[in-house]
């Protein structure tokens, strides 16, 4: 029952925590994530202190990355990551090479299913859709306690599926993915063009930074919001509008009995829950006809990847002891 660590390699930030055999964060530690110009050697180092660092007060014998990329079938490689520079990257090979531990890698959204499936708000349900808003959208599906990662393991990349045609770039290449219309990244996209337009709706907001657009962030909107100021109100309803009509469409194609609202931007509970629960309610097919999925919030809030990546790592490790 030693603990573990886990990482979470997001776009905007990587949050590494001690995490014990029930899910709790012992002690945690955060850092900005590299810009994406540098080098994937610039993250490793990030993660490998963070770890190394964390390891001087606790007995680490696992260490799990959840990573906001596409991971092979074996979890050793990241495909493709189009907030990070990680491109075809050995990564678990690199990392248990300097850590000397076992280390498992896993897509971010994925450790953060599995974290809610296990203590948070989707304890027990045998069909689960994971969705987190952060830089980008993540996804995942957990079957029967199984997270399911298609033919070569990038299923559940729901933030890249086109819902705007011609519509905004997205880092990874293509237009009008449904992460450029609900994530932290559209949310603060929007606010800060209200603000640089001098709407008189992003009055509230100007004020508050000062001026300085550059400085309006995702939990910025979010505390404003809940102190009632409208344009925050209603850009969550966007990104919550979004969310909903995206989510009735994995209904459409899965069929899940719970979808679990993850990632930074849930920390703005109702203000975008209730707003994607109605647009969901306006758009799954069938509606009426059918049972439909319940739409909750994480329980682990913004932990959830770190807190599964460290219980998927002592999982794997595990198993290696017993076979070696
Ligand atoms: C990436 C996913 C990741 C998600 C959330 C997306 O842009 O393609 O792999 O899970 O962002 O971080
Ligand atoms: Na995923
Ligand atoms: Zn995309």
């Amino acid at each position: 029952r030693v603990p573990a660590v886990g990482v979470d390699i997001g776009g905007t930030k990587v949050a590494a925590g001690v995490v014990d055999a029930d899910g709790h964060i012992l002690e945690r530690a955060t850092t900005e994530t590299p810009d994406r110009s540098k080098s994937p050697k610039v993250v490793e180092d990030v993660i490998v202190e963070l770890v190394l660092d964390l390891s001087e007060r606790h007995d680490v014998h696992a260490v799990g990355i959840g990573a906001a990329g596409w991971i092979d079938t074996d979890r050793s490689r990241v495909l493709f990551a189009p907030h990070l520079s990680w491109r075809n990257e050995p990564l678990r090979d690199a990392l248990s090479e300097r850590l000397r531990v076992p280390v498992m890698v896993d897509n971010d959204a994925n450790a953060a299913a599995w974290a809610e499936w296990r203590f948070g708000a989707g304890r027990g349900e045998d069909y689960l859709v994971m969705i987190t808003l952060g830089t980008g959208i993540g996804g995942a599906i957990l079957e029967d306690g199984q997270v399911k990662r298609g033919k070569y393991g990038v299923a559940g990349e729901f933030g890249h599926m086109q819902v705007v045609p011609g519509g905004h770039r997205c880092p990874c290449g293509n237009r009008g993915c449904w992460e450029q219309y609900s994530s932290g990244n559209a949310l603060v996209r929007e606010a800060r063009e209200l603000a640089a337009a001098e709407s008189p709706v992003a009055y509230g907001i100007i004020d508050r930074v000062k001026g300085n657009v550059g400085d309006i962030t995702g939990p910025l909107i979010t505390e404003l919001a809940r102190e009632g100021d409208a344009m925050c109100i209603e850009l969550l309803q966007d990104i919550g509008q979004w969310l909903g009509v995206g989510i009735a469409n994995l209904a459409a194609a899965l069929d899940p009995s719970c979808f679990v609202i993850g990632g930074g931007v849930s920390a703005a509970d109702d203000l975008l829950i209730r707003p994607a629960q109605d647009a969901f309610g306006r758009s799954l097919t069938g509606r009426g006809y059918r049972p439909e999925a319940r739409i909750v919030r994480a329980r682990l809030g913004n932990d959830a990847g770190l807190v599964g990546a460290a219980d998927l790592a002592r999982l794997v490790a595990r198993r290696f002891r017993r076979t070696n």
